[in-house]
């Protein structure tokens, strides 16, 4: 079903966000008629454009994204879109910029339809408050015609717990929570969503769930990508602020949520704010001895010279910023009590994969010898976020012959092996949900606040112990302070450098 008739309008709408992954999302859901013959597209920028530069300026990129890996833009769905699409030129701090919006919505509604409205921020996180400030000052994010005003918010969504506090409440003040759709883009992805169908559309995972069987949990995103053009932006972020407190931890609250009791945005959120919450305070002693964090140094990944971080464009000198990090945390509740979760997440590794292994306990008494190569390894399961899709499970078989000997084998599941996708920006489905007013995939004030508080100790330490980065090499598995940090408690991360399953 098409989402209901609304105008999206987008501030920054001549950014490189809109041109690269809200534009492609739209035209992938205009394909598969997922929006209404009356839907608008509104880009608000300061750049000087008339209706059909604009349109002209997004066809030439959105065009070469769509060449660039090999396909062809459908022209009948995209001369749709480009039809419904307009621009407004503006300063995110003028009155006027609003009364222009406001403008635009009365003239929407002019077939006398109440139509909503969605204001999307893709600009610099400095101006989500402000643009939500003087959307509501101009009467724009009212209810009371009947059509719906929501707000989407990109990341980051502060720099700690008190900015992030802030945010929200400038927000809240601007805007009801059911109008606020903060975005963390790791929730537009299937894999992502899918820990919850395979937790709780199976009946075989949820007894085995918990302390009494799961020894410990690695959650990881590596990244061979280096901080490419947004050195200005990632120097003063790192790898704890950019990852942790929203994807990682996403990753982390799918895991290790409890049941929800419906499929109710709300049931979902609540369960997810309580575990993020459960994750336990760490005294600055337990978070120097609970964190690893480190910088990239000059290496090979794919055959390609990588620099040392701090030789990158916009990126000082003598920065101490993290481009790895690597935490162990607790998760301190009935289900998880004891059970370790490992994170770790960097860029310029040696390979990219975003993966949650979760590991069982052993067998409690061993009826066989070891394995041809050695101990035989514990039941691990796999969850592939990206690339290559899909859950494997490791398990210990016998080897055929004459002696009982054991050997580790997969059980594997390849997405690719039984669904036919398109291929997504991972934004169509979020931006839908927001069209249709389903929050389940945004995150919520608690949800982030609680994220925040649980790095803050580590963010303190860090920040007045600036000298301690550990280094390791472009196009390798991370520092070896990481593999202390897991084979400390006798655990060893899954290796990076192997093909999974294995
Ligand atoms: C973004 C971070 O939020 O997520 C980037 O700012 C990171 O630094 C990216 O590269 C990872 O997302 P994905 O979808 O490529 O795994």
């Amino acid at each position: 079903t098409p989402a209901p008739p609304s105008t999206l309008f987008i501030f920054g709408g001549s950014g490189d966000l809109t041109k690269r992954l809200v534009m492609p999302a739209l035209y992938n859901l205009a394909r598969d008629h997922a929006l209404d013959p009356d839907f608008r597209i509104v880009g608000i920028d300061l750049v000087e454009h008339d209706d059909a530069n604009y349109r002209t300026y997004l066809t030439e990129t959105v065009r070469g994204l769509v060449s660039a890996v090999g396909g062809a833009l459908d022209e009948d769905v995209w001369d749709w879109m480009m039809q419904r699409t307009s621009y407004i030129v503006g300063n995110f701090d003028d009155a006027s910029t609003y009364e222009k919006i406001g403008a635009a919505i009365a003239g929407a509604d002019k077939d006398n339809v109440a139509k909503g409205a969605v204001f999307y921020l893709a600009v610099a996180p400095r101006f989500f408050g402000s643009i939500a400030e003087k959307l509501s000052a101009a009467g724009l994010m009212s209810e009371t015609d009947g059509a719906f005003r929501r707000i989407v918010v990109e990341k980051p969504f502060g720099m700690d717990l008190p900015s992030a506090r802030a945010l929200n409440a400038r927000l809240l003040a601007a805007a009801a929570e059911h109008q606020i759709f903060r975005i963390d883009h790791f929730l537009g992805k299937e894999t992502v969503q899918n820990v919850m169908a395979l937790r709780f559309g199976n009946g075989i995972f949820e007894p085995v769930w918990n302390r009494n069987f799961i020894d410990h949990v690695q959650i990881t995103a590596a990244e061979t990508v280096t901080v490419e053009k947004r050195g200005h932006f990632y120097d003063a972020t790192g790898a704890l602020r950019d990852m942790v407190p929203n994807h990682m931890f996403q990753l982390l609250a799918m895991i290790a949520m409890e049941p929800p009791n419906s499929f109710d945005a709300d049931a979902i959120r609540t369960e997810k704010a309580k575990v993020i919450q459960a994750i336990r305070p760490l005294s600055r002693a337990e978070a120097a001895a609970s964190s690893v964090r480190a910088q990239y140094v000059a290496g090979t990944i794919a055959g390609e010279p990588i620099q040392d971080y701090r030789e990158e464009a916009d990126v000082a000198r003598d920065s101490t910023t993290e481009t790895y990090v690597a935490l162990r945390l607790q998760v301190e509740n009935w289900r998880w009590s004891g059970v370790p979760f490992y994170i770790r997440t960097g860029k310029a590794m040696t390979v990219r994969r975003t993966e949650i292994a979760v590991q069982f306990k052993s067998a409690p008494h061993t009826l066989f010898q070891d394995t041809p190569t050695g101990k035989l390894l514990p039941n691990v399961l796999v969850i592939r976020v990206q690339p290559d899709e899909g859950i494997s499970l490791r398990l210990a078989a016998k080897v055929p012959g004459r002696n009982v000997r054991l050997a580790e084998v997969d059980m594997d599941f390849h997405y690719a092996d039984y669904f036919k996708t398109e291929p997504s920006t991972g934004y169509e489905t979020l931006i839908y949900d927001c069209l249709t007013g389903d929050a389940t995939l945004f995150q919520r004030a608690d949800n982030i606040e609680a994220g925040w508080a649980a790095v803050e100790p580590i963010l303190d330490l860090w920040a007045s112990t600036p000298a301690r980065v550990d280094y390791y090499r472009a196009g390798s598995s991370g520092p070896n302070a990481a593999d202390d940090l897991i084979e400390r408690d006798g655990f060893k991360w899954l290796p990076l450098d192997e093909p999974r399953p294995k």
